[in-house]
């Protein structure tokens, strides 16, 4: 007979290696608290229900809590030999509570244990990270608020556009933060419901209360089909799905601040405290942060890949490829967790260089829609305005001037339309405060929408 919990229809030991593939406990014993959770109220209920003695019970609660203790303070250690987090609690349990603690898994399969671990687990991580990200939309407010008048070259195609306020940039972020806050919240209703009770795949013969032990674990609603609660893993691919966009949008970030930052642009400067320097040139100061950011996001897509590639092929209900699920959820945590620890400080103590960015903006010629507006107000239609703006422009190029150092002659020259007032016009506060309509770059919409984003960072959980 095999030594293992499952060993009594088996004449032989799997050999090392398969031993050693079979294993989960190197990762799954980060659900070390939602195990030992998830037990206690297991137990809780197989005492309320009759199952076990309520003397049992208390035996076996305190047994489970002494395990967490023993682990966490490292008295107690795991072993591969056990395979999984459940196993291990099991077997730990067994040396304080002795021959009660098979009593643990009355009703109970570690499949419907597993994934209840998973949903506590992640219940948690997700309100964790939707707190982190709060953390990075206040940053981003801060700094808006510090540069409503900050005018920067606007660029579309990585080419100067319209000039516009930092301040509008920065809080663009903020509102696909604010759409990823949104996901997040939405993804919990999937995530808080309890498959505990659905046993291995079809329910079990005891007198189980799952909506007790939901109501014990904090758990919404329980899964309504036993079958499916033990193959759910949507709540995890939605979590990696959410994780994937809210990296992407901290990769483009990151993108522009390392833009931003180069000697060509000089718009902003990192704090040393993010950057490294070169082996080898000893001039270099490296945006080593948000390029890290911008590269881990990469490894948050594969694990949405690959989780959706395990699962595609599954059969109901539990395969051992379902395994699989956890590293890939860890990783991307830990992921997530870090990215946005280390973003918030980054934007905080990132020094804006507002008068480099000012002087782009003077230089280049994102000043010209403005020209082909002003015409059309003088009564040109607008394709007829764009075109003539067009030979300006070309035509200013060539002579090495901005449009500010067009003289009037040569304006008039092109169009009788234009007089003196378009040096106003053009001007890159009255471009920038010209934009005036709802979501637009003015000063006055900035702080319009500004308000909105902090009200929303007050009014959210
Ligand atoms: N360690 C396993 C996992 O993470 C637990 C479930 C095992 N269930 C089973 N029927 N072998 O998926």
């Amino acid at each position: 007979m095999s030594s293992k919990v499952w060993g009594g229809r088996f004449t032989a030991s799997p050999n090392q290696l398969v031993e050693e593939m079979n294993a989960s406990i190197s990762f799954d014993q980060a659900l070390l608290d939602e195990d030992i959770e998830g037990s206690i109220a297991h137990v809780a209920m197989l005492a309320r229900c009759g199952i076990v003695e309520e003397a049992e019970a208390e035996k076996l609660t305190e047994g489970l809590k002494k395990v967490h203790e023993k682990v966490t303070s490292g008295v107690a250690t795991f072993s591969a030999q056990y395979e999984d987090i459940h196993m291990n609690v099991e077997m730990l349990l067994h040396e304080e509570v002795g021959e009660l603690a098979g009593k643990l898994h009355t009703a109970r399969s570690r499949n419907d244990q597993v994934a209840t671990d998973m949903h506590l687990y992640l219940k948690k991580k997700v309100k964790n990270i939707m707190g982190l990200l709060k953390d990075v939309q206040h940053v981003l407010c801060d700094k808006a608020e510090a540069h409503i008048d900050t005018i920067v070259p606007g660029y579309t195609h990585l080419q100067r556009a319209q000039p516009i306020s930092f301040a509008h940039h920065l809080l663009a972020y903020f509102w696909m933060f604010q759409r990823d806050t949104g996901r997040l919240e939405d993804s919990l209703k999937r995530i808080d419901v309890s498959p505990l009770g659905a046993g291995a795949i079809a329910g079990t013969t005891f007198p189980i209360d799952r909506t007790f032990t939901a109501e014990l674990l904090g758990f919404d609603e329980v899964y309504p089909n036993s079958m499916d609660a033990v193959s759910d893993r949507d709540f995890i691919v939605e979590f990696l799905s959410n994780a994937s966009m809210l990296m992407m949008h901290i990769s483009r970030l990151s993108e522009e601040m390392i833009i931003w930052s180069s000697e060509e642009f000089k718009f902003v400067e990192f704090d040393d405290t993010f950057c490294t320097g070169s082996s080898m040139m000893p001039q270099k100061k490296n945006p080593d942060m948000p390029e890290l950011l911008r590269g881990k996001t990469g490894r948050v897509y594969g694990h949405l890949m690959g989780l959706l590639t395990t699962l595609k092929g599954l059969p109901l209900t539990y395969n051992k490829d379902m395994q699989e699920d956890k590293e890939g959820m860890f990783d991307a945590v830990e992921t997530l967790e870090k990215s946005l620890s280390v973003l918030a400080p980054m934007i905080e103590s990132m020094t804006v260089r507002s008068e480099h960015m000012y002087e782009s903006v003077k230089q280049d010629y994102s000043n010209a829609t403005d020209l082909a507006d002003y015409l059309v107000t003088k009564g040109m239609a607008f394709r007829k305005a764009h075109e003539v703006t067009g030979k300006i422009v070309l035509t200013a190029i060539q002579e090495k001037k901005n449009l500010l150092e067009v003289s009037l002659e040569e304006y008039q020259s092109y169009s009788p339309y234009i007089e003196a007032d378009i040096y106003d016009f053009l001007r890159p506060e009255n471009v920038v405060a010209a934009r005036d309509s709802l979501g637009g770059t003015a000063p006055n919409q900035v702080k319009k929408q500004l308000n909105h984003a902090k009200s929303l960072l007050k009014s959210n959980y």
